[in-house]
């Protein structure tokens, strides 16, 4: 399973040929313009919840490549409205893909499109593929529920926000990767707007302390578990 960074939320994910791409937000990001939209594979779009900063470029992709939308009810039946093809989820759900499976998981936060739309209640994804297990946690708050999700997988990896402001900061982050039962953390949401700046080597120490490994990947830098 191939990991790669895209800035901010976005995620490229690659288990063998399959490409999987998470909360596209690069059009509109000017930290990510290295990064060209039209170039980049998608045969499925995962998209944890509706805000701007995690949708902008879905439509985009999705009506260039073909590609399927998993998210919860109120997201896939918005884009399946301009045409785009989507596998609608609700929270505690999974289904098997030809990548691996993909449960919809709870988050704390909100969830509105751009135009008001509602996005339905945001969440998070675990998926089980290639014999790797990752949880991305989307935009969320620490929660409690997080400590269902090592019950059931053995987490390779861990996608945590930890910009804080708009979702768990550095501290929370290190009680979630706790509670999910990983050490090893790619850490996202931040630096992207001046709310959510963080101090890199700082938040890397702190992990540290704790026998944990923080990863904050430079956009297009990736990752192989
Ligand atoms: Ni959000
Ligand atoms: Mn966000």
């Amino acid at each position: 399973m191939k990991i790669t960074f895209y800035g901010h939320a976005s995620l490229g994910i690659q288990v063998n040929d399959i490409h999987i791409l998470v909360d596209p937000f690069i059009s509109a990001n000017p930290k990510a313009s290295c990064i060209d939209i039209n170039s980049l594979k998608a045969d499925y779009i995962l998209v944890t919840h509706a805000h701007q900063d995690h949708i902008v470029d879905v439509e985009a992709i999705a009506k260039r490549t073909g590609s399927l939308v998993i998210s919860n009810f109120e997201i896939v039946s918005y884009y399946e409205k301009l045409g785009i093809e989507g596998h609608p989820m609700n929270h505690g759900g999974k289904w098997n893909f030809e990548f691996g499976s993909v449960k919809y998981v709870n988050a704390i936060h909100t969830s509105s499109f751009p135009d008001g739309t509602y996005g339905g209640q945001p969440g998070g994804f675990v998926i089980e593929g290639e014999h790797k297990n990752i949880y991305i946690a989307g935009d969320t708050a620490l929660t409690y529920d997080m400590k269902l999700i090592p019950l059931q997988t053995k987490l390779d990896l861990v996608v945590l926000p930890v910009g804080d402001n708009f979702t768990m900061g550095i501290d929370d982050a290190i009680l979630a990767s706790d509670f999910v039962d990983c050490d090893k953390i790619l850490g996202y949401h931040f630096d992207t707007f001046g709310y959510i700046e963080i101090d890199h080597e700082a938040a890397k120490q702190k992990f540290f302390e704790k026998d944990k490994d923080l990863m904050l990947l430079e956009i297009g830098e990736f990752i192989e578990l």
